[in-house]
């Protein structure tokens, strides 16, 4: 027994390793402001820009500060505490994004999660130190700190520090009594300058002083943070820490090697125990899970996979989507495989985890990947899909030279087969699903350019915390329904924006911008089609290469139908099984669409209207006049 134990030891280490299990970080402290602003719509989309913005930064150095429109503005600053790994920064850093929206519209917020600050402003508060809303949280407990003298000696130590340190962060422990050590970490923001970073600890290291003789206190300040646990808070694991690749690759070698080791072990002494007694009675349940689990069809060996991928070889990488990243595998007995390997570990919760793929494995359709199973009892989680030869669609369309082989039926095709799959997760399964990340990576295509939607369903599973969500959010941010970002309503209609989206990449062959920037300054995909479409010269924007392919009239019923796709009101846009509906009736009247999110309109002529925002998001008829000359007011009733 003993050897095995050890062996087990070993595994566990090794998945530590691997894959660290990331809770949400905990929130200390949210801070909605009183004042409200007087134009909630545009203030929002504002909101959502500087959020974007700084999360371009704050991923990269820790730290991320932004400014956004013109009115309405909205001035942002991020910023992770600096013991924090660049993935627990981006994860705390989506976490706070994620929350901080439930403060709009007030004007002037802020939320401090374990681990990251975030706030937003109508005004500059890059440089604020101070204000009266600081304040500081104790947690009582039966520990208690006795030396006074000790703690903020370590307090004025790790201030000295931090203002001598480049990323404004200190952190050092104290033996306070015999067998106690106190943790002391502060940390200013990066936008202040030495004597402000100095001011805002210096208030803080006083006030929390305050919270002795408790084990725990942590100051929450306007530009600074300032924390003493007896807890070792700033030591976590560190989850990839920065680690290099090479040590992450021998972690995963040591997994492969580890786990194989460990269920010979499992194996030997599971048919001991089986050969001594076949009724024996388990102490816990969760071999039990594992053991039913892998005698399902769905349950691939983690040992088969490594092989099949050869240990998840770069060479076969073929690319990464939102949970994982992908690689091309051959089973032992010649079938081509994608294996997904899960940023998440799925550990704590293998049995409900197992019931989702369970689920999702049965919704088939023609257009829809097919999930063929997953490994859970390995050191890491993964899916199995099946294998598709011509990867995704963004591959083609985006490419100058392989755009070629989209012809205008494959593109037709693909519009229509991706609102069938979609028609049918929001409908037709038994399990309704929205998909959330429809864009064109996440189109698949076979041997003959059918598409596939892929990565469906997890999104379910995952969204208990939607963190994990949202750090995807911040990358595919241009397919993004607005209501979604914002307030994170999620209904089918969020997929009909990202699909309506994609329909416009297609028909003009253009990437929708989706950098925040742009899309704001009005240089965005969808911003140059409904300016070609007020102007009716959208046939202009039809991808060259199709030229000749097909009528006028059949690309713009598509450029249309993109447009309806994409309004700013989700009770405007069709529900998919109309999309489809429409795409393939010969003659139909089509509503007009309304203007789409995120444009800008610049001029002054515009502003000077007054009460006609400077960009639209819920429609109205009023700014739709603005733009349009045609009559929009007719379809409200719809
Ligand atoms: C991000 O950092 C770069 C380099 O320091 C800087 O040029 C850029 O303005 C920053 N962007 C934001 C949004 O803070
Ligand atoms: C905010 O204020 C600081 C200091 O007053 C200044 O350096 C910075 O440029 C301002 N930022 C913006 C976007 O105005
Ligand atoms: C530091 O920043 C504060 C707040 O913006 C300002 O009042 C002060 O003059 C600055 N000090 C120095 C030395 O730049
Ligand atoms: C804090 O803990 C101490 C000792 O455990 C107890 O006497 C005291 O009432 C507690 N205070 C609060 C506010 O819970
Ligand atoms: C503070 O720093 C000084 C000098 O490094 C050191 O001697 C002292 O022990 C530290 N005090 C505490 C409480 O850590
Ligand atoms: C500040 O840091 C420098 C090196 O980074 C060191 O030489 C110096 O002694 C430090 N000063 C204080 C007051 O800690
Ligand atoms: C924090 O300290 C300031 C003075 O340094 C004091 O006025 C304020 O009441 C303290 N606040 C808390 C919450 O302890």
């Amino acid at each position: 027994m003993a050897p095995l134990l050890l062996l087990l030891l070993f595994a566990t280490a090794s998945i530590s390793l691997v894959g660290a299990d990331n809770p949400s970080p905990e929130i200390f402290l949210t801070l909605c402001g009183t004042t409200k602003t007087s134009n909630p719509q545009a203030f929002d989309i504002n909101f959502v820009n500087s959020m974007e913005l700084i999360y371009q930064n704050i991923t990269v150095r820790g730290h991320g500060l932004a400014v956004s429109g013109t009115s309405d503005t909205v001035f942002g600053i991020g910023q992770c505490f600096h013991y924090l790994s660049a993935v627990d920064c981006q994860l705390c850093y989506a976490e706070s994004r994620v929350k901080l929206p439930h403060c709009l519209p007030a004007t002037d917020s802020r939320i401090y999660l374990d681990g990251c600050f975030l706030r937003y402003s109508d005004r500059n508060v890059s440089t604020q130190a101070t204000d009266s809303k600081d304040t500081s949280i104790c947690r009582n407990s039966s520990v208690m700190i006795s030396s006074k003298a000790t703690l903020t000696g370590l307090l004025a130590n790790v201030t000295a520090a931090a203002l001598n340190d480049s990323q404004y962060y200190a952190a050092a422990s104290a033996d306070v009594s015999p067998g106690l050590t106190v943790y002391g970490m502060a940390q200013c923001w990066k936008s202040l300058n030495v004597s402000g970073c100095r001011d805002c600890l210096e208030k803080a290291a006083m006030n929390v002083s305050g919270c002795l003789p408790a084990s725990d206190g942590k100051a929450l300040n306007a530009g600074c943070y300032l924390r003493y646990s007896t807890d070792p808070f700033y030591l976590t694991p560190a989850s990839g820490g920065g680690g290099s690749s090479s040590r992450k690759a021998l972690a995963v070698a040591l997994g492969c090697v580890a786990v194989a080791v460990v269920v010979i072990g499992v194996a030997i002494w599971w048919m001991r125990r089986r050969a001594a007694n076949e009724s024996c009675d388990e102490e816990d349940g969760s071999g039990e899970i594992i053991r039913s689990i892998s005698k399902s069809h769905l349950s691939f060996k983690y040992e088969v996979l490594c092989k099949a991928t050869d240990d998840f070889n770069q060479m076969h990488k073929l690319g990464h989507g939102g949970y994982g990243s992908v690689y091309k595998g051959v089973l032992p007995d010649g079938r081509e495989v994608a294996v997904k390997r899960l940023f998440f570990n799925t550990r704590q919760w293998v049995d409900q985890f197992f019931n989702e793929v369970s689920l999702i494995s049965q919704v088939q359709h023609k257009n829809l990947v097919k999930l063929l199973g997953c490994s859970v009892e390995g050191p890491e989680s993964l899916l199995v899909y099946e294998y598709l030869c011509n990867t995704s669609l963004d591959k083609f369309l985006f490419d100058s030279f392989k755009k070629t082989a989209l012809d205008w039926e494959r593109r037709f095709d693909i519009i229509l087969g991706t609102a069938e799959g979609l028609a049918y997760l929001h409908t037709a399964s038994e399990v309704r699903i929205i998909h959330r990340d429809i864009k064109a990576s996440n189109i698949l295509l076979d041997e003959r350019f059918r598409p596939k939607i892929a990565d469906f369903g997890l999104a379910r599973y995952f969204s208990e915390d939607q963190t994990h969500l949202s750090t995807g959010l911040a990358g595919t941010f241009g397919y993004m329904a607005p209501e979604y970002i914002v307030h994170g309503q999620l209904t089918e209609k969020a997929d009909t924006y990202s699909y309506g989206v994609l329909v416009l990449e297609i028909i003009t062959g253009k990437k929708n911008q989706n950098s925040v920037a742009t899309s704001a300054e009005g240089h965005s995909l969808i911003s140059l089609i409904w300016k070609h479409f007020t102007e009716k010269t959208l046939i202009e924007l039809l991808d060259p290469h199709l030229l000749g392919q097909c009528s006028e009239e059949q690309a713009l019923k598509i450029f249309h139908i993109g447009l309806l796709c994409a309004q700013s009101s989700p009770s405007l846009r069709p529900p998919m099984w109309k999309v489809a509906e429409m795409l393939m009736s010969k003659s139909q009247d089509l509503p007009l669409p309304t203007q789409p999110p995120f444009i800008n309109i610049k001029g002054a002529d515009v502003r000077s209207e007054g009460s006609v925002t400077s960009y639209k998001y819920s429609s109205s008829s009023k700014s739709g006049h603005s733009v349009n000359p045609m009559s929009v007011s007719t379809l409200q009733g719809r």
